[in-house]
């Protein structure tokens, strides 16, 4: 609860910090590279150079203040969730916090200038404490589950032991632990963090992918997609290094399984909705209900561009088999003769159209794919009458779902 002085003030201000949010976490990056330069590693440098990262902090600071004034409407607990479980993959600690939250005091400081007094300064110091302690909390919880000791590393040496072309500019990478040990289990919808030290002396980058194959396995399946540049923006760093640097053998260093969204919730119906790289949650889903309710009543409506670009495409056939209640729904943008011919499939030819997918009233939902087409085939869905809580999604970048959560 925020203290009531502090109620009045960050209500009179926060229209000023919303309107310099993007400024203010713009500067506060800055001035924290600059002292700890050793977090440089830590941050997605992609999502820096196009402020995905900025605008997703300063979403959250900014929102959390308004609900701390008693905005209506805000589900906070799946935000912090799911900050928390990110922050888990990377392995951030409570320590960590002092030194945001001094850069981030400062940077409000340097950006709205002599508007910050004392009382000013004090009250915005209270929301970020207030937040900073909803995480931590949630962080240290993540970390005992996953069986960390307190101020261990989430960092696992794991050895390559396949690498599997799956579509065009898509493979699968198969992990092992370097060490000989046990392979975690995990729930189908969760990721784990990969870090990689790049070539040239460009440092370490992390990145999530999730785990595409069956838990309990004795080994974990990542499927990544190359990022390739776009209008003279260059191409996906981590990607293109797990392309074309990795072969069997390799040793990556990975987090434990983290992320707080299923892709089996239920026991009823399943309708699993994905376009792209988005199908890997789906594909852990499948691999999970053929080894343990093979009678589930499952869809999957998959969009890609065309056959040559759909990963898993044969191994969405083998489930068939394992999974009498699989239907299988499939838009190709290109639809060739070959791709119209997929076995088992219903294929359609253009974009996904939400109305088409097959739907039973008890059904429970999960989204994965680009933020325009969750958004599209959301709204299609709530329009067909999906309650809003059956709806899962998992976004493969920062932030959340436009109208969502
Ligand atoms: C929970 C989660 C699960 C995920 N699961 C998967 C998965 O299963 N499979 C998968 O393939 N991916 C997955 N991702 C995405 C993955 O984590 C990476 O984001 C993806 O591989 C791209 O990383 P990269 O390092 O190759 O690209 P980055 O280097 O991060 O670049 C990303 C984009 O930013 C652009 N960019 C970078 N720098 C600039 C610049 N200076 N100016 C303009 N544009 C720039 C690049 O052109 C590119 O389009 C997941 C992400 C999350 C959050
Ligand atoms: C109250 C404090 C904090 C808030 C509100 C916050 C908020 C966020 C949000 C909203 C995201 C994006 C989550 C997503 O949707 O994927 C994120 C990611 C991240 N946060 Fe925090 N964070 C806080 C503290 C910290 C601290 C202390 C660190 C460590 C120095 C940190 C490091 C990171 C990193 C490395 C990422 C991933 C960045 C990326 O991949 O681009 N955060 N944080």
């Amino acid at each position: 609860m925020l203290s009531e002085s502090s109620k009045a003030v960050v209500t009179a201000t926060l229209p000023v910090v919303q309107e310099h949010g993007e400024q203010i976490t713009g500067r506060f990056y800055r001035r924290m590279f600059a002292a700890h330069p050793e977090l440089l590693d830590l941050f997605n440098r992609g999502n820096q150079a196009t402020g995905a990262q900025q605008a997703a902090l300063a979403g959250a600071v900014v929102a959390y203040a308004a609900h701390l004034t008693g905005e209506p409407g805000v589900p906070w607990g799946p935000i912090l969730d799911r900050i928390a479980h990110k922050h888990a993959s990377l392995g951030i600690t409570a320590t960590s916090y002092t030194i945001v939250g001094r850069h981030l005091m400062a940077a409000i400081g340097e950006v709205l200038g002599d508007a910050v007094t004392r009382e000013v300064a004090a009250a915005w110091d209270e929301v970020y404490w207030l937040l900073a302690c909803e995480l931590i909390a949630r962080e240290a919880r993540l970390y005992t589950e996953a069986g960390l000791a307190e101020g261990g590393s989430v960092w696992r040496d794991w050895r390559v032991t396949g690498v599997t072309v799956e579509a065009t500019d898509v493979v699968s990478l198969t992990l092992v632990p370097a060490d000989g040990g046990p392979v975690p289990g995990f729930t189908p919808g969760q990721y784990v963090s990969v870090a990689v030290d790049l070539d040239g002396g460009l440092g370490q980058q992390i990145r999530q992918y999730s785990l595409s194959g069956r838990p309990g396995a004795d080994h974990w399946r990542i499927t990544v997609k190359r990022v390739r540049g776009e209008g003279g923006a260059p191409d996906g760093l981590v990607s293109t290094f797990l392309h074309e640097r990795v072969a069997p053998g390799a040793v990556l260093r990975l987090s434990p399984p983290f992320g707080e969204v299923s892709a089996v919730t239920g026991d009823g119906p399943l309708v699993l909705v994905s376009a792209g790289i988005g199908l890997t949650p789906a594909m852990a889903a499948l691999e999970h209900l053929a080894a343990t309710a093979p009678q589930r009543p499952v869809v999957l409506a998959h969009a890609d561009r065309d056959g040559a670009a759909h990963a898993h495409r044969d191994e969405l056939s083998r489930l068939h088999a394992r999974l009498p209640n699989l239907r299988l729904k499939l838009w190709y943008e290109r639809a060739g003769a070959d791709d119209r011919e997929t076995p088992d499939a219903e294929v359609a030819t253009g974009r996904i159209d939400p109305d088409l997918i097959p739907l039973s009233p008890d059904a429970h939902v999960h989204l994965c794919g680009p933020l325009p087409f969750m958004n599209q085939v959301r709204g299609g869905l709530l329009r067909r009458g999906v309650p809003v809580e059956r709806i899962a999604y998992e976004v493969f970048g920062p932030g959340m779902l436009r109208g969502g959560v």
